[in-house]
């Protein structure tokens, strides 16, 4: 079945505006229906409704009903249409630290300003221990690069744990004055195609390529009651290489992951996928309001899967 194309949705959209306007001045009782941030919400639900059948081969809504975004589930033009009137801004963030930074930061950067969030407002912010190594891009108007100095930890485990922390003091100090949503992204990946508005949401996890066709028992939370990390089941199995949505939301995320990390170190356990293991926890607690297929996030030497579209392009 074909997905409900960009004018109706487009449409719906300015009779939302119109109804936001008059409702405001005649009917007192709808009023709290159509504020800005409700009007969102209705958006989403009303992408939920038109396109939850676009993909009869894979699962395009949660239990929770929040969409699970497939490939050719949307219209991407409806989608940069609708961010662009509500002049949402977006800020990346990138940890490239020690080794991590020549072998794959130049790659992730060009990738990313080819791909990510294109025609929206960006502003990429790198975190590495070596700054002046930060190769110098020319980026598309409306797009910045902030790089920021952080400590370098011995081991990978502790430099992806303690982004948490990171990422929480830079959107208080930075990001919240200029971004509307955030997107944490780990360095070694590269985008081969459109990473757009339509993955912008309240709050938005990532399934886990190898994980997303697996039942709940093989997902890999971590299964050691001394951990906060700790948990029997879930909902999906998360990969944290990916995480974003409002600057609140990452916030609200980044800090509990690292109040919970902290503890387990004080408590000398280390959960079996680190923050991933937090993440999955949170996300489980705090159920996302956008979910993305793995075809966000894929991994080629899984080899050929039939409902993973990119990968078949
Ligand atoms: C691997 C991935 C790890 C972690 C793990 C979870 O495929 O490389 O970063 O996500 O799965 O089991």
């Amino acid at each position: 079945m074909r997905p409900v194309k960009g004018r109706h949705l487009y449409f719906m959209r300015t009779l939302l505006h119109l109804l936001q306007r008059t409702a405001k001045s005649q009917i007192q009782g709808f009023v709290f229906c159509f504020d800005p941030k409700k009007t969102r919400s209705l958006l989403d639900l009303l992408n939920i409704l038109s396109h939850s059948r676009s993909r009869a081969d894979v699962q395009t809504n949660t239990s929770w009903n929040a969409p699970i975004i497939w490939d050719g589930m949307f219209d991407p033009d409806v989608f940069d249409q609708g961010h662009k009137q509500d002049q949402s801004t977006v800020a990346l963030t990138v940890f490239a630290v020690g080794r991590y930074l020549d072998a794959y930061l130049g790659t992730f950067l060009n990738s990313s300003e080819q791909y990510f969030m294109v025609g929206l407002p960006v502003t990429f912010y790198v975190f590495t221990d070596v700054p002046e190594k930060v190769p110098n891009m020319k980026l598309a108007p409306q797009r910045s690069l902030k790089v920021i100095k952080v400590e370098r930890h011995s081991r990978w485990q502790d430099i992806s744990m303690m982004r948490m922390k990171t990422i929480s003091d830079v959107i208080e100090s930075d990001i919240r004055h200029h971004s509307t949503y955030v997107f944490c992204f780990d360095v070694d990946q590269v985008f081969t195609g459109r990473f757009g508005s339509e993955a912008l949401g309240e709050s938005v996890a990532l399934l886990h390529a190898h994980f997303y066709n697996l039942p709940k028992h093989r997902f890999t939370y971590d299964r050691n009651p001394k951990s906060k990390a700790y948990m029997e089941t879930g909902d999906f199995y998360y990969h944290a290489a990916v995480f974003g949505g409002t600057w609140q939301s990452v916030k609200a995320m980044a800090d509990a992951c690292y109040q919970s990390i902290m503890e387990d170190k004080q408590n000398n356990v280390e959960a079996l996928w680190h923050d991933e293991s937090h993440l999955n926890k949170y996300l489980w607690l705090h159920k996302p309001s956008r979910v993305l297929s793995p075809e966000y996030c894929w991994d080629r030497s899984i080899g050929y899967q039939k409902d993973i579209r990119p990968f078949t392009k």
